[in-house]
């Protein structure tokens, strides 16, 4: 008996240990993020499960432009810098979502009042204002920002989306916005931001924009792939392409904005222009079979993601099911669930498929991954 107690304790030295957090599976080498609202912060169940979880944080709405400046050019930063507040007080890093956006923004960064494109230099200073206030202001304590979002066009054959800032600045708009982002605060990291770059059409309208960044010489970290994705689409094959494609032209990848979703739907990815009309199939909860088809989801994408060294964060867009913007999205008012926990914060089983991704045996890592 004797014998038996003192193996006990050995037993632990040999035996692999379960992770039991996100967190510890990534064990310091990936950054593991959720995007965050203030009023989760009211919540202290779910701030625990936040610092539990995760190690790196983005706010979710707080620093849209629609959030941090009125229509008179006023600017607020109250409720974002209790986000930033709350990460650093939690030794958290912050990815500032997003400087340049054509969604949930002001319209008079580059339009006049009647709709009309601004003149250039007119555009270009509001966009340096913007940019310079907002960099400025949490110049040192942000690590780094998605500084232009969705850009590229979803059509083959065009290359940037058709935005206000690029009908009043032209297609330069992009580069002024890492010069403005990289002059403001020169050590916060820079990000292009976008969904479905990982598919092809796309990833080469992105790898036409990284090169054509680095060769004027202007600063870009890199890619975050947003990472709506679905339950069928794309195969995970496809994304570790993608990544491997994205990280030869010379920028990390993050994947930024995660979620998988389990819902009927028609278009892939995260179009807001669009939606559309759908069923609402689990208003409850997800059944049995449907949980374990998301977990083998998940699973199998994020080990596939830390297969490339390239990839330093994986984030996730939203904390719990009951706040994914998915409910909203592109079906108005559904009970998604496309999350790792559950409305009650209970676990899921993709949870513990992802630890067990991310825990993958040291040689399905790269031992150069460079630091996050
Ligand atoms: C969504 C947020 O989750 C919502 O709270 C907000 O109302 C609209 O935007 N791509 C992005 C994110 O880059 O900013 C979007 O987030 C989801 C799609």
């Amino acid at each position: 008996m004797l014998h038996l107690r003192l193996l006990f304790p050995l037993l632990f030295l040999v035996l692999p240990v379960q992770a039991e957090t996100l967190r510890e599976a990534a064990g310091g080498k990936l950054l593991i993020g959720c995007a965050i609202a203030t009023r989760d912060l009211d919540d202290p169940e779910l701030t625990n499960l936040i610092t539990q979880q995760f190690n790196c944080i983005t706010p979710e709405y707080e620093m849209m432009p629609e959030k941090l400046v009125d229509d008179h050019g006023k600017f607020t930063f109250d409720t974002a810098d209790r986000v930033v507040g709350f990460a650093e007080k939690n030794k958290m890093p912050v990815i500032g979502h997003m400087l340049v956006w054509h969604f949930i923004t002001r319209k008079w960064l580059f339009e006049s009042p009647d709709g009309k494109p601004l003149p250039r230099e007119k555009a270009l200073e509001n966009l340096k204002t913007y940019i310079d206030t907002v960099v400025g202001h949490y110049k040192g304590r942000i690590k780094a920002w998605d500084v232009v979002n969705e850009a590229i066009s979803d059509k083959d054959g065009e290359y940037l989306k058709d935005t206000p800032a690029l009908r009043a600045i032209g297609p330069d708009y992009i580069e002024k916005a890492f010069q403005f982002a990289q002059a403001a605060d020169p050590q916060a990291a820079l990000y292009y931001n976008d969904y479905n770059i990982e598919q092809p059409g796309k990833l080469d309208r992105t790898l036409k924009l990284i090169h054509s960044l680095r060769e004027k010489g202007v600063k870009i970290d890199a890619v975050g792939i947003q990472g709506h994705w679905l339950l069928d689409w794309p195969p995970a094959g496809m994304i570790g392409k993608g990544v491997e494609a994205l990280s030869a032209a010379g920028v990390k990848v993050m994947i930024t904005e995660m979620d998988i979703d389990p819902l009927p739907r028609d278009s892939s990815g995260a179009d807001m222009s669009q939606s559309e009309k759908g069923a609402n199939p689990y208003p409850e909860t997800l059944p049995s079979e449907m949980q374990e088809k998301l977990a083998k989801r998940y699973g199998e994408i994020v080990s596939e993601l830390v297969r490339h060294p390239a990839v330093t964060m994986i984030g996730f867009w939203g904390t719990h099911d009951g706040r994914s913007w998915l409910n909203d999205y592109p079906v108005k008012s559904r009970t998604n669930h496309p999350l790792l926990f559950d409305r009650k914060l209970q676990p899921k089983p993709a949870l513990d498929a992802v630890i067990k991704a991310l825990a993958l045996p040291k040689e399905g890592r790269s031992p150069n991954r460079p630091s996050p």
